[in-house]
């Protein structure tokens, strides 16, 4: 197209450019082979992550989550939220209404986390947190309730019930000191006390991915996964007890936070990490940490996108040969750039909006480059994360030894649901990659909220049923 449309373009040094911008993109682009080959390597990372003996140096951790059940639609009751780990902070108030299958979210506000509190000690954060739910609470009339609360926080923890949970490192640029190994459950409760004018009651600690699994359960009762691909990325299933064994117990299912964005910390992706993604990594917060993830995030891909633009940029494939400051600026190329260059309606426009603001006035083919530059990588990061739901979906089919599963996976995050294309390209090769497997995507509403609440209720049904 572009070599036809272009006035006053001579169109052999055009052709000429965009084979050499191929060239590099060309990294970028994973065959089905080699898909199939990440998705085979990750089926192997998830064995050692649920062995007993070769967990501790498992890339991908495979989490035990303690929760044991999906939704049976009899939970019920008011419970409070916390989501942490996400755009946002937040916390809720959620109704879960017995039977009518619907859990209702009653009151939400968004706290904002500063930089500040993001980085620094972890006594800050959690009184920040507590502050919050005090004040939500006063504002609502409900300080003197005490009621069950549903945790999301959304990083990798070690947990040793569903209310005992230890922070195994910090992911996608928080960094407070002091938290690191610790009882995330415990530094809340110590928290609260410290201010004294409010308690909570029971806690649950749930991973965002379960939620979204929960929170889709409730809807659809054969949801056994959950998947976020927001700002970080990672996913939950159910797992057959007696292959986690790190957990007692031969029967039954308990669900297994993947942790899926470690993949690829023991060098295992070399081979597909283009040097880009190395100096992505290099100038993160945690270098060697989550590599798997930094090839397909939200808060990762604008990134990728700068690295390469530069680098076209320099080679004189773009802009001219020039640069702008904002285009030499970690960070300042925004995932959601992506998904608005890449959204046809808007056809060239917003991405010659996007590059003037970004101080680099661009000709029509350099729109057309990076609009290719935009999805050959949220494109790479599609097919990254088919590969590891293909590998969870195989893995459900072989446990129970079915020739065909159906199994629908609860989806949330800001890539999946704002990305135009993301979606579909990502079921297009899950389909390719796991045949045999009939797979229905739900995207969760509110997993991290509603999901949390509904963890919460699950756990005291089960409790209740315990003491029967
Ligand atoms: C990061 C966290 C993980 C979370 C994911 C999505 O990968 O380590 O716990 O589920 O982001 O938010």
């Amino acid at each position: 197209k572009l070599s036809q449309d272009v006035p006053g373009q001579n169109n052999e040094a055009l052709t000429a450019t965009l084979n050499k911008v191929e060239d590099f993109l060309q990294p970028f682009r994973l065959s089905v082979e080699k898909l199939r080959e990440v998705s085979a390597r990750l089926r192997k990372d998830f064995i050692r992550g649920l062995g007993k003996h070769t967990h501790r140096r498992a890339p991908v951790k495979m989490l035990p989550t303690f929760v044991r059940s999906t939704p049976d639609g009899t939970e019920k009751g008011d419970f409070l939220a916390l989501d942490l780990g996400g755009t946002n902070f937040r916390v809720l108030h959620v109704r879960v209404v017995e039977n009518l299958q619907r859990v209702l979210k009653m009151d939400s506000k968004i706290c904002p986390i500063s930089q500040e509190i993001m980085l620094g000690p972890g006594e800050q954060l959690f009184d920040h947190i507590a502050a919050c739910l005090a004040e939500f609470l006063e504002s609502l009339g409900l300080k003197d309730l005490t009621l069950p609360l549903g945790f999301t926080f959304s990083f990798p923890c070690e947990q040793k019930d569903i209310d005992k949970s230890i922070l195994v490192r910090w992911t996608k640029g928080f960094n407070c000191s002091g938290v690191e190994g610790e009882d995330v459950v415990k530094l809340l409760r110590e928290a609260i006390h410290r201010r004294g004018d409010f308690d909570i009651s029971s806690v649950a600690m749930v991973n965002d991915t379960v939620g979204t699994m929960m929170s889709c359960g409730y809807r659809d009762q054969s949801c056994e996964i959950g998947m976020i691909i927001g700002t970080g990325t990672n996913a939950c299933y159910m797992e057959e007890i007696k292959n986690v064994k790190r957990v007692e117990g031969e029967d039954g299912r308990m669900c297994i936070n993947t942790e899926w964005g470690g993949f690829g910390d023991d060098g295992s992706l070399r081979d597909i990490q283009t040097e880009f993604d190395v100096e992505v990594d290099r100038s993160s917060l945690n270098p060697g940490v989550h590599t798997f993830e930094k090839m397909i995030s939200g808060m990762y891909l604008g990134e990728v996108v700068r690295l390469v633009l530069v680098k076209l940029a320099q080679e004189k494939l773009l802009f001219g040969g020039e640069l702008s400051e904002d285009l030499l600026t970690q960070d300042k190329f925004k995932t959601k750039y992506i998904s608005q260059i890449e959204d046809d309606a808007a056809e060239l426009d917003q991405a010659r909006e996007i590059l003037l603001k970004l101080g680099l006035p661009a000709s029509p083919e350099d729109c057309e480059i990076v609009r290719m530059v935009c999805s050959t990588i949220s494109t790479r990061s599609a097919h990254l994360c088919a590969a590891a739901l293909a590998t969870i979906v195989n893995r459900i089919r072989t446990n129970r030894g079915l020739d065909h599963l159906r199994t629908t996976v609860g989806v949330d995050g800001t890539v999946y649901k704002k990305h135009p294309k993301f979606s579909q390209r990502l079921q297009d090769a899950v389909h390719v990659l796991a045949p045999k497997c009939e797979i229905s995507f739900l995207v969760s509403e509110d997993g991290s909220g509603k999901g949390a609440a509904m963890v919460t209720a699950v756990a005291q049904r089960l409790a209740m049923q315990s003491r029967l």
